[in-house]
């Protein structure tokens, strides 16, 4: 025992030593803000996981770790594309983490499973990847920088009527966003004087295209539609090419979910030539996109795809929102989120400060080889688009 520090001295001066720690330990939480995002990182969707992780990480590796003066730390949570997983994790985010936004959903079911969530805990939740319309108008505190399928499908069914297009067969993946596609494009088929002869649904998991592959065929029509979910777009065209279906004179007019950048050099040449519509090519001629493309590559040896841009933009939408918001989650949070411009990847864009909804270039586009490569090479542009489920 040191005669000149009695023992309960050093007890006191440790003590002081374990405030203190308490008490910066406690600064530095309120220094920091949590970012929540679940994504399917495993499972049939896994693909917008891994996609949507990546753009992720290349925009804090460019950016830092700090918005609004605080530390940022981002959360990553697997829900494996399962939406009572999505919603118990977003319940452990909020409760026990405490973030400050909720982000990814990678489907739209996941999605409006969290919802309820966002608008009880008055938690801005940026949906990054999914698609059906109705989304943002199930939480006041839902804004998308992703997509509306409406956005890409009527566009595209105009091309496509005004193009040919007069006796269509519409095939869809079996959920809410192939509902809009389904929708969206038959009527911009039928405004312009075309026909829907039949309307065909696989279902989501585990779709089997044979069948209803068959009954495309057995309709003759001109023109068959087809909108999948991302991750589907490779199978599809396999069993497509199997059947000889592009020898059949039918015309495939798709989303660009099944052009997929992700997946295109994998489906190989069947897909030369098909046109589609969507918000983001990898192709997009743009130094912005050149250098996006350029820097995502590098670190991850595979193509970005327009889930990543959804997932890059929304980084954005939440970095510069803190930095309004000075920090401060809840309402100033979402406010410093509506009305923002920015240039993305994709081309120009705006979170519509009404409907907490993206508007975005949309892009008709046309598979084709370039440098032994398969990509989407846009050929004709609708300057900001609204989503059309809005302006009923
Ligand atoms: C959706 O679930 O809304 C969704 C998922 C993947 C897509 C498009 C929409 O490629």
């Amino acid at each position: 025992m040191n005669p000149h520090f009695p023992r309960r001295h050093l007890l006191g001066a440790a003590a002081g030593l374990t405030l203190a720690l308490g008490g910066s330990a406690a600064l530095a939480q309120a220094d920091s803000v949590k970012i929540g995002v679940i994504l399917p990182m495993t499972g049939p969707s896994a693909s917008t996981g891994k996609q949507i992780d990546a753009a992720i990480k290349l925009w804090v590796a460019q950016n830092g770790s700090k918005a609004g003066g605080k530390k940022v730390e981002v959360i990553i949570k697997d829900d494996a594309g399962v939406a009572d997983t999505t919603r118990r994790l977003a319940q452990e985010l909020v409760v026990n983490d405490k973030v400050v936004a909720l982000a990814g959903f990678g489907l739209t079911p996941l999605a409006l499973a969290t919802a309820p969530i966002a608008t009880q805990s008055k938690t801005p939740m940026v949906v990054m990847a999914a698609g059906t319309s109705s989304i943002t108008e199930a939480s006041p505190f839902i804004v998308r920088t992703s997509f509306t399928v409406p956005q890409y499908t009527q566009a595209v069914g105009e091309w496509a009527s005004k193009n040919g297009s007069k006796k269509v067969v519409t095939l869809v993946s079996d959920f809410g966003p192939g509902f809009d596609a389904e929708k969206y494009f038959g009527d911009a088929v039928t405004l312009n004087g075309g026909q829907v002869i039949e309307k065909l649904r696989t279902p989501l998991r585990s779709p089997d295209f044979a069948p209803v592959l068959q009954k495309a065929r057995d309709a003759k029509p001109d023109t068959l539609f087809v909108f999948l979910p991302s991750g589907q777009g490779a199978q599809f065209m396999k069993q497509y090419a199997e059947r000889g279906m592009d020898k059949s004179g039918i015309k495939l007019i798709t989303t660009g979910d099944v052009t997929d950048d992700d997946q295109l050099n994998d489906i190989g040449d069947v897909a030369l030539g098909v046109v589609n519509a969507h918000h983001y090519s990898a192709a997009h001629n743009s130094p912005a996109n050149k250098k996006y493309v350029e820097a995502f590559m590098a670190a991850n040896k595979f193509r970005p795809n327009f889930m990543s841009v959804g997932g890059y933009d929304g980084m954005r939408l939440i970095y510069k929102a803190l930095d309004t918001s000075k920090g401060a989650g809840g309402q100033a949070l979402l406010d410093a989120m509506k009305g923002q411009i920015f240039e993305s990847p994709r081309g120009q864009v705006l979170i519509d400060g009404q409907t907490r909804e993206i508007v975005q270039d949309i892009y008709i586009r046309k598979v084709e080889k370039v440098n032994g490569q398969l990509w989407n090479i846009e050929f004709a542009t609708l300057k900001a688009v609204k989503d059309p489920g809005k302006l009923k």
